[in-house]
Formats: C-alpha cells, sequence, structure tokens
C-alpha cells in the first residue's frame, strides 16, 4: 500500500523564485543568507526519504485560476504540469510530471468522503508549487518525483474553514493511504507565515503568532484549526491565511508526527518565511 512518509512547508514568495537561481551568490548575502540556512538540511532530508510522489498542497494566485472562475479545492489530474509568466519574472522552468491514476484515485476518495472537488486535466502551475519545488530540489532535479497539485482557494472570500481544510487534509490521508501500490508519498504545504500584501496593514508581520503556528502543528493542530478565517486574517494578515494550506498538509499525516527540522524568519519581501520538515510516526 501507498505510505505517507511526512510532510514539508515553506513559503513560496516570488521573489525567491529568482533568487534560487542565483542561490550560490546570494547565500553569503545579508538579506538572504538566514533564508537559504534553512534548506540543507531539509534537501538532506527530501534525499535521504526518497518520495516518489509530492502532494503539493498550494493556492493559485491567478494563473490557472482568476476571480471569475475559482474554485474552493482543485485537484490535478494532468500527466504533466508546466509554469508560465505569472508577470513576476519567475523563469519559466521544466515541467512536472504527474501520477493521473493516483489523482483520480484521490478524487474519487475525497469525493467518496465528502469533498466536492474540482478535477483539473489541464492545469497550469504557479509560484506557490513552482518555489517549494525548486527549494526542495535544487538545480530543478525533480525529474524523479511525480507530483499531485491540489489547489485550495486563498484569495477570493469566501475561504474555506481552517478545519474544513483539516478535514480535508484527512481525507486527502485516507486516500492516499488506501492506494494499492507500494509508493512513498510526500505531503507538500506552500505559502505563510504571516504577511499582507496591500491595504492599510500591508506589511504586517506577527512572530509571536507564526512561532506559535510552528509550535503548535506538530502535536497540537486541532487548536489551530478552530481558528476562523477572520481570525486568521486579524492575527497574521490577509494572505497569512495561506496557514490553511500548513493545515491541509497537517491533516493528512495523521495524528503523530515529529519535527525534524524548521527554519524562520523575517522577512523575505513582505513575508515572515518558514519552513518546516515533519516526519509521520511509523
Ligand atoms: C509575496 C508573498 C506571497 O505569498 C505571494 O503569493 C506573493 C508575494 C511577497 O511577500 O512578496
Ligand atoms: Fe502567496
Amino acid at each position: 500500500m501507498a505510505r505517507i512518509i511526512g510532510g514539508l512547508t515553506t513559503s513560496h514568495i516570488p521573489s525567491i523564485g529568482n533568487a534560487v537561481p542565483r542561490e550560490a551568490e546570494l547565500v553569503s548575502d545579508p538579506y538572504w543568507k538566514p533564508f537559504f540556512a534553512g534548506y540543507p538540511p531539509a534537501r538532506a532530508w527530501v534525499e535521504k526519504v526518497k518520495p516518489d510522489v509530492a502532494i503539493v498542497i498550494y493556492n493559485d494566485h491567478g494563473l490557472n485560476f482568476f476571480l471569475n472562475n475559482m474554485p474552493t479545492f482543485a485537484i490535478g489530474a494532468a500527466f504533466e504540469y508546466r509554469n508560465a509568466d505569472e508577470g513576476w519574472g519567475i523563469p519559466t522552468i521544466p515541467p512536472f510530471h504527474g501520477d493521473p491514476e493516483l489523482s483520480w484515485h484521490i478524487i474519487n476518495s475525497v469525493v467518496e468522503d465528502g469533498f466536492d472537488i474540482a478535477s483539473c486535466q489541464e492545469m497550469l502551475v504557479d509560484h506557490g508549487f513552482t518555489v517549494p519545488m525548486s527549494l526542495f530540489w535544487p538545480g530543478n532535479s525533480y525529474s524523479g518525483v511525480k507530483t499531485i497539485p491540489v489547489c485550495i482557494n486563498t484569495v477570493q472570500h469566501p475561504l474555506p474553514s481552517p478545519m474544513r481544510c483539516f478535514k480535508f487534509g484527512q481525507a486527502i490521508g485516507r486516500a492516499i493511504e488506501s492506494y494499492d501500490k507500494d509508493i512513498k508519498v510526500l505531503v507538500m504545504g506552500t505559502g505563510g507565515l504571516s504577511h499582507q500584501l496591500d491595504g492599510e496593514r500591508a506589511g504586517y508581520i506577527n512572530k509571536e503568532f507564526d512561532l506559535l503556528c510552528m509550535d503548535k502543528i506538530v502535536s497540537e493542530p486541532e487548536t489551530l484549526a478552530r481558528y476562523s478565517i477572520v481570525d486568521l486574517v486579524r492575527l497574521s494578515g490577509a494572505q497569512g491565511a495561506e496557514f490553511i494550506l500548513w493545515l491541509t498538509m497537517r491533516g493528512a499525516l495523521g495524528d503523530k508526527v515529529s519535527k525534524v527540522h524548521s527554519n524562520y524568519y523575517v522577512a523575505i519581501s513582505n513575508t515572515a518565511t518558514a519552513l518546516m520538515v515533519l516526519e509521520k510516526a511509523a
């Protein structure tokens, strides 16, 4: 049967997408150093656990879905996913391999479980997906891992509640573990932590709340899932609500996980950046 090996979280800021190709040079730059310093242990963990498939839980910011057509939950079921110019100047990188068979298994299973998602046989993936993949697979060396994009609306209200997302993650976890193939599956949740990109509170960051989230997500995720979307916006900024993507990832991992590694740094662009590596108990 398929086995979930663990979870990864990371912020997905577009400027990181531009910095990654220059990492060798920027790693000694005072602005970037504390950010890139977090990644070698996470990359070493990925090398060690060798996932066959990565489920990437992220939000689209207007590349594939726009305000005129905004599913709450969408799952990719394509053979291949590509990125494209989003207007940030991020490079176009090699396509990602899909796993349509596992995609359709997950889609069938979560719909059966009460989550009426949109299924996407064509899907462009934006920085919410590509920046984390480029960070964890240096030199875009991800050709050996199949990917399944799981896209959650964090852009246009109403957003799904943190508890709904946590439970959606649990449904994804049940779906993976009922898949009849001996593969290792990694679950990624991207975005966050606190940030607000526009309006009166642009630049808002809440380190205390971010650190609370990074602590409680390990063994008390349900405590965090009880916040409302309005709570998250108040406490971590309008785009800090991307934390629902982390909670979805955490739901998929099941009851017991241990923290292998984490990093937190304020700030890249307008965002408190955070990285976590969580291992699922055997
Ligand atoms: C930034 C952060 C994001 O999460 C995003 O999607 C776009 C931009 C930023 O801080 O610049
Ligand atoms: Fe974002």
